[in-house]
């Protein structure tokens, strides 16, 4: 008698408070979340008062059936209701409070463009089992990526950019099998690509530039079918570009500038799908293979400074379209072939190489 009692109370309690919104605990995290941070200009948290976290708190969504915190959302950017108050400084500073691990339910954190938060990624993240989304890029967020964090397999966007990440890539990232957006950009992230990167098979945009990466690039990198989008640029990637690369069937954007990557030009890449294509500032030697055809087709094509020599091959003229090539500051020679795209082009694609002549330039 009394036991059921009991449990009519807990149900009616359960039931209540689900009507009601959220549950304690995760108003609680909530409130904790908040009170590591401090945002004095805009007043978003100002709404983050009362019982009901899944009402009227702003950035704060919850599940609709389980009333359980869902998103956090919280944008320094592009933002709704502040949006009428532009003009207002968009700046918050404090940390990400590791009571954000309590919101067990929660699928997405976007605390984006900030400036100001600093700390550290808590270690916790990783076991947060729904997890989809976590981008902080734009604050000041140091230490590194947890080591763990390939235990999200449901996470598909995992956006750090524009921080003070430092630290190795961890390894178990080749683990996070839905990823399909990956971007570590301009941070302070060392060592090297894990060999195995491959693995991430669901990955369509692979964004690690401005870092200090070093080692080679990973030739498993080319299994990921569905990658559109590789930079590498401004790192210290050494060792040959994998011929394989220009083999890869949705391959739109290759840059890998500012690296030390040496080795021969893969005839694959100019007939390949990229579109625009950066390899300026690195060590790349011999000849520009002479097989661009009908399938070359380039918004931007920039070999420059490099150690490129030999002639400009005759079939670039059969190209379909280069928008923007840069040939300067090599060591080629000979006459630049004609072509009816060539007629756009100044002399500044092709100056600064050993013994370059005809139009633009002066004539041979
Ligand atoms: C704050 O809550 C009030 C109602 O309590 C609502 O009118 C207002 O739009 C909310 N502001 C934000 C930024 O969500
Ligand atoms: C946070 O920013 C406020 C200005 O919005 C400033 O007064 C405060 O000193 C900053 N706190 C820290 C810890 O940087
Ligand atoms: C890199 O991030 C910092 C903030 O941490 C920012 O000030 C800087 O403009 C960013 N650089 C680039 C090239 O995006
Ligand atoms: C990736 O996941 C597998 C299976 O769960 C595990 O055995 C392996 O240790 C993980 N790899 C890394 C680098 O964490
Ligand atoms: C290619 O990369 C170099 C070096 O990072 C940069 O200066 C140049 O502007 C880029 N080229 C184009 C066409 O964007
Ligand atoms: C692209 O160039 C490679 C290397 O010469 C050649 O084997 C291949 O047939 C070419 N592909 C197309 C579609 O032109």
């Amino acid at each position: 008698m009394g036991t059921s009692l009991l449990i009519t109370a807990v149900v009616v309690l359960v039931v209540s408070t689900g009507v009601n919104g959220c549950p304690p605990a995760d108003r609680e995290a909530l409130l904790a979340f908040k009170a590591a941070l401090h945002e004095s200009y805009l007043g978003i948290f100002s709404n983050w008062t009362g019982t009901d976290c899944c009402q009227y708190w702003y950035g704060v969504i919850c599940d609709p059936e389980t009333k359980r915190v869902a998103d956090i959302s919280l944008r320094g950017e592009f933002d709704g209701p502040f949006i009428q108050k532009a003009g207002l400084t968009r700046y918050m500073n404090g940390s990400i409070s590791p009571a954000i691990c309590k919101l067990e339910r929660l699928s997405s954190i976007v605390i984006s463009d900030w400036k100001g938060i600093s700390g550290i990624i808590p270690k916790c993240i990783a076991s947060l089992p729904f997890l989809r989304i976590l981008d902080l890029i734009g604050n000041q967020i140091s230490g590194e990526i947890p080591y763990d964090i390939g235990k999200l397999s449901r996470l598909t966007v995992l956006n750090v950019a524009d921080n003070r990440i430092t630290g190795r890539i961890p390894r178990s990232i080749v683990n996070l099998s839905s990823l399909m957006h990956l971007d570590l950009r301009n941070n302070s992230i060392s060592g090297t690509i894990p060999q195995d990167f491959g693995k991430l098979r669901m990955l369509s945009r692979a964004l690690l530039s401005g870092n200090r990466i070093s080692g080679p690039i990973p030739y498993t990198i080319s299994y990921i079918y569905r990658l559109s989008d590789i930079d590498l640029s401004m790192n210290r990637i050494s060792g040959p570009i994998p011929e394989s690369i220009g083999k890869m069937a949705v391959l739109a954007t290759l840059n890998l500038d500012g690296n030390m990557i040496s080795g021969k030009l893969p005839a694959t890449l100019m007939n390949s799908s990229i579109s625009i294509l950066n390899l300026s500032r690195n060590a790349i030697e011999g000849n520009i293979p002479d097989v661009f055809g009908p399938r070359s087709y380039f918004m931007i094509m920039d070999l420059s400074y490099n150690n490129l020599k030999g002639p400009i091959p005759k079939s670039i003229a059969s190209a379909s379209y280069i928008g923007h090539l840069d040939l300067s500051h090599n060591h080629l020679c000979g006459s630049i072939p004609v072509g009816s795209w060539f007629e756009h082009l100044e002399a500044s694609s092709f100056v600064n190489n050993d013994c370059l002549c005809g139009k633009p330039l002066k004539t041979c």
